[in-house]
Formats: C-alpha cells, sequence, structure tokens
C-alpha cells in the first residue's frame, strides 16, 4: 500500500483517486477550491462524473502542507494553467527525491515548458516526475472499463513504480523513457481534436475527420522528431491512442468544443458552455511557438489557432488548409538528422565520428565502417572535400565529393557524411556533433589523441590485414598509375597546426 497525495479534484482527479484507493492504497485528496473539498467530502460525488460514488476511504483536504507531506508518491491533476501555482505552493513540503505524477496535458505558453518541466522549475530540492498519459477519459476509467496509458520518465525503475501502483485495477501501464514526446503529444493531440471537432459542427465527414487525424499526427511527429523524441512514441498509445480517442470521442470536451465552433458560436462562448478546461485551446499559442522554434509546419494547428485566436471564419481556414501548396505525405530526414545530432546526448544515442578519403571503396574500408558503427548508434564519416584532398592531403582522387558522398550513403553502417575542408575542423566537429567517440585506422595512431582533450574517447582500430588502396591501386593500374597515389607518409602530417 502506498500514501498517496493527490492535488486536482476534477474529473481526472477523481477518477485516478477512485482508482488507487480500490487499488488498496491510502488517498488524500487536495484542491484549491474550499467549497469543492466540502462538496466531495459530503456528496461523495464529482459533478462531471455521473453515478460514480467516491469511495468513504478517499479523504479531502484544503491544505496543501498535509497533502504532500509523507506520501509516497504525489498525483498533479489540475488543468494545465494551474500547474505552476500549484507546484509553488506545494514546493516547501515536498522532500527530495519525491515521486511526481504528472496527470495534466499541456505546454506553457510562455515558457514553452511542459508540464512537467514547469513542476520541476519550482521543485526546491531534486524529484523524480513521471508524466502519465494516454488515451484515458475520466468518464470510463470511473467506471472501470478498462484502459492502458504510459508511465512515461527517463528513470525506467520510476517509471516502473508508478506501473505497479494501478496493478490489478482497469488501467493497464506501459512505461516509455520518451517523456518529452509522451508529453509533446498529450498537448498537441487536444488542439488536432479541436479541429476534428469543427470540421463535424460544419458538417464535413468521416473522410475528413480521417485525414485530419492521420495528418495531425505527422505534424505533431514531425515537431516531435525535430525537438529530439523518439518515433516510436507518436505510433504509441501517448500518441496515435489519445489523438483517436480525442478526436472522435463524445466525451472529448476538445472535440465537444470544436464542433460548437465549427457550427459558428464564438470560441469564448464553446469554451463558457464546454464548463471545464478545453486545453486544446489553451495549448495554441506554445504549438505555434514551438513550430517557429523549431521551424517546423503545423498547417492544422496553424489553421485552428487562426480560427480561435485570429477571428477567421472555420470555412475560410478550410479553404486556405485545403489549398496550400502541394505537398507528399514522405517528408525528408534532413531535418530531423540534423536535429537529432544538435540535440546532443538528449537522445541517449552513442556518436562516433570518422574522417577519410573513401576514394577506391573497399572491403578494407567497409571493414572500418562495421567496427566503428558498433562502438556505438550513430556513425558521421567526414569526408575529404576534393579541395581539402588535393590542397591538403595532395591527393588525387578517382571520384569526386559528391560521388564519394553517395558511395558512402549507400552503406547502412554510415548515417551521415559531411565534408572535412581542413585538419583543425576536428575540434569543432565533435562538439558540433556531439561526438562520444573518435575512430580512425591504426595507421593514424597516436596523431589525434589531442581530441581527448575535448572529452571524446580517441579509437584507433586495426587495419584490416593485407587490404591497402595503395597496393590496390597499384596492382589494377600497375602501367600508368604512380603519379595517382600519394607519396605522403601520415608521421609528415600536421593534424592539429592549430
Ligand atoms: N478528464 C479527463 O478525461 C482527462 C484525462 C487525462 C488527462 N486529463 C488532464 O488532466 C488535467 C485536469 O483535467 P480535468 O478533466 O480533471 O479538468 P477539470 O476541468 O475537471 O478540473 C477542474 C479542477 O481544477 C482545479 N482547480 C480549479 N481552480 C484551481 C486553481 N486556481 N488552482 C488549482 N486547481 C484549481 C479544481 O480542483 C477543479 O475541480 C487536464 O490537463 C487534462 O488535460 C484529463
Amino acid at each position: 500500500m502506498y500514501k498517496i497525495g493527490l492535488l486536482g479534484a476534477g474529473t481526472w482527479g477523481i477518477a485516478i483517486a477512485r482508482l488507487l484507493s480500490n487499488c488498496g492504497h491510502d488517498v488524500l485528496v487536495w484542491s484549491a477550491l474550499e467549497d469543492e473539498i466540502k462538496e466531495l467530502d459530503s456528496t461523495r460525488r464529482q459533478k462531471n462524473l455521473p453515478g460514480v460514488e467516491i469511495p468513504q476511504n478517499i479523504r479531502f483536504t484544503a491544505d496543501i502542507e498535509e497533502v504532500c507531506k509523507d506520501k509516497d508518491i504525489l498525483f498533479f491533476a489540475v488543468p494545465s494553467v494551474f500547474v505552476r501555482s500549484t507546484a509553488k505552493a506545494a514546493a516547501p513540503y515536498i522532500r527530495r527525491d519525491q515521486i511526481i505524477v504528472d496527470l495534466a496535458k499541456g505546454i506553457e505558453a510562455d515558457s514553452l515548458l511542459s508540464m512537467t518541466e514547469v513542476i520541476r522549475s519550482e521543485m526546491l530540492r531534486s524529484v523524480f516526475i513521471v508524466a502519465l498519459s494516454g488515451p484515458t477519459h475520466a468518464e470510463e476509467v470511473a467506471n472501470d472499463i478498462p484502459t492502458m496509458i504510459v508511465s512515461a520518465c527517463q528513470d525506467l525503475e520510476i517509471a516502473e513504480t508508478v506501473q505497479d501502483v494501478f496493478k490489478d485495477s482497469c488501467l493497464r501501464v506501459y512505461t516509455n523513457p520518451d517523456i518529452e514526446g509522451v508529453e509533446l503529444c498529450g498537448a498537441l493531440k487536444n488542439a488536432i481534436a479541436l479541429a476534428s471537432g469543427i470540421s463535424e459542427g460544419m458538417g464535413y465527414g468521416d473522410n475528413t475527420k480521417a485525414a485530419l487525424i492521420t495528418r495531425g499526427m505527422a505534424e505533431i511527429a514531425n515537431l516531435g522528431k525535430s525537438m529530439g523524441c523518439y518515433e516510436q512514441t507518436f505510433s504509441g498509445l501517448a500518441g496515435m491512442g489519445d489523438l483517436i480517442v480525442t478526436s472522435t470521442s463524445r466525451h472529448s470536451r476538445n472535440n465537444r468544443c470544436g464542433h460548437l465552433i465549427g457550427q459558428g458560436i464564438k470560441p469564448e462562448e464553446a469554451i463558457k458552455e464546454i464548463g471545464m478546461v478545453v486545453e486544446g485551446i489553451n495549448v495554441l499559442p506554445a504549438a505555434i511557438n514551438l513550430a517557429k522554434r523549431y521551424r517546423v509546419k503545423l498547417p492544422i494547428i496553424e489553421a485552428v489557432n487562426n480560427i480561435v485566436n485570429c477571428g477567421m471564419s472555420p470555412e475560410d481556414a478550410f479553404k486556405e488548409f485545403m489549398d496550400k501548396d502541394n505537398n507528399s505525405e514522405i517528408s525528408s530526414t534532413i531535418n530531423y538528422e540534423h536535429v537529432l545530432l544538435q540535440k546532443g546526448n538528449h537522445t541517449g544515442m552513442k556518436r562516433v565520428i570518422t574522417y577519410g578519403t573513401y576514394d577506391l571503396l573497399h572491403y578494407g574500408h567497409i571493414n572500418l565502417l562495421r567496427r566503428a558503427k558498433a562502438l556505438g548508434d550513430y556513425l558521421i564519416v567526414v569526408l575529404s572535400s576534393d579541395e581539402f584532398n588535393w590542397n591538403e592531403k595532395h591527393k588525387k582522387t578517382y571520384f569526386t565529393y559528391e560521388q564519394r558522398k553517395q558511395l558512402l550513403e549507400s552503406i547502412r553502417y554510415v548515417d551521415l557524411v559531411i565534408p572535412e575542408n581542413s585538419w583543425q575542423q576536428k575540434r569543432s566537429d565533435v562538439h558540433e556533433y556531439h561526438v562520444d567517440i573518435f575512430v580512425m585506422g591504426d595507421d593514424w595512431k597516436g596523431k589525434f589523441d589531442f581530441l581527448k582533450d575535448e572529452g571524446v574517447e580517441v579509437v584507433y582500430l586495426p587495419r584490416t590485414p593485407e587490404i591497402s588502396s595503395s597496393q590496390m591501386k597499384k596492382d589494377l593500374h600497375s602501367d600508368d598509375n604512380g603519379d595517382l597515389e600519394s607519396q605522403i607518409n601520415h608521421d609528415d602530417i600536421d593534424t592539429d597546426p592549430s
């Protein structure tokens, strides 16, 4: 049995409190609204969960110190706009290494922080924070309808602790280390649900809805990949799962709010009519700013923002969307790779870098590339440009830089090929591309040890026995190739003139 404090007594907070209590945990619920606490305690009903009885052993308090103190786990179940103020008020009573679970879905408008980041930014001590997210309508969970959700935390043990808390309930919990991706999906799917509702309210059909869900997911995934999130998250429960339920369910207030807007009701009035938090509306400014920050297009979310915040009619917004330039479903991976590397070690990927001319691409090279890749997860080959080869390495090549690049890109061990234009660029490359391991053949042994000062591991791999580019070229062109080969000994080259 865990001692649990739950902050926020809305529909989701009460549905989760009921579940936790039925799992045998000791649950104390807090709300900022004293009247709400009194009503919940006396009636044992939550006004938006008709027919659901709140178990007698759930206790209520309006004292934030009481709800935070001496608890194994704290759940934050307030709407996103109250997460910061609630975390600030709770912070003095939260102990070091406290496990906190965030249930709110959103992105803070000014800071562009996720909800777990907002909570962490208010804490006075180090804590563990999990995001719990997925296709989970409170109305169904409160009636014990089988539901699946994701416990997201980079620390797997903590994610698993939260997984265990719900054992033997209607909630099956999966873990996911990609907390950033999980939270991004949870926040942005509400904006897509608004779009789906708007199209329904305008009288459009299932084709439109299916397309908005599919392209909406592509939008979220494009942004997420640019931020360094895991691709699998987007097809998972917190991604596609939550997007489907929010965009189609009658329980979805974002979908319902969109429906009203699509029927011509002003957004402010539609929100009033829903009477509960509509997170899709709250998240729009943050989504637009994230798109700008990561230079990603979010056409559906931008259309919804034009309707909700810029006074555009749903008809004009749809027309503008449909008239956009031709597009392809298959997007370039360049942006993803660029950002993946920019993100540094955030993704937990080990990056390996190696340098060379790779003119006569042969088994010795492929063997080296295979072994280099085996040292990590992502292999960058820095390929001598034609000018660098000629001016600095004093080597003539058979193939141009572009041709050699194409050869390397056709090898599955190679993830990225970039040009080498100077000896000095190695120092900046290892930082710019967040390199963990620098690899060269052992004919260069010791020549790049200076890179250890930059915090990278330097590895010299033994050359494949009896294979030498020079010898091969000589053998293949024994009549006239003498002048094509470099006569330069590696020992003669100063690799770090700086
Ligand atoms: N309802 C669901 O099915 C569901 C499912 C998963 C996640 N969520 C997420 O959980 C969060 C809460 O959703 P909900 O459905 O419970 O919303 P809700 O509209 O039912 O919550 C309102 C509650 O917010 C609290 N509150 C009001 N003013 C406050 C203040 N000034 N400071 C602190 N708290 C205050 C009160 O307890 C009030 O009951 C949202 O971010 C939502 O996206 C909801």
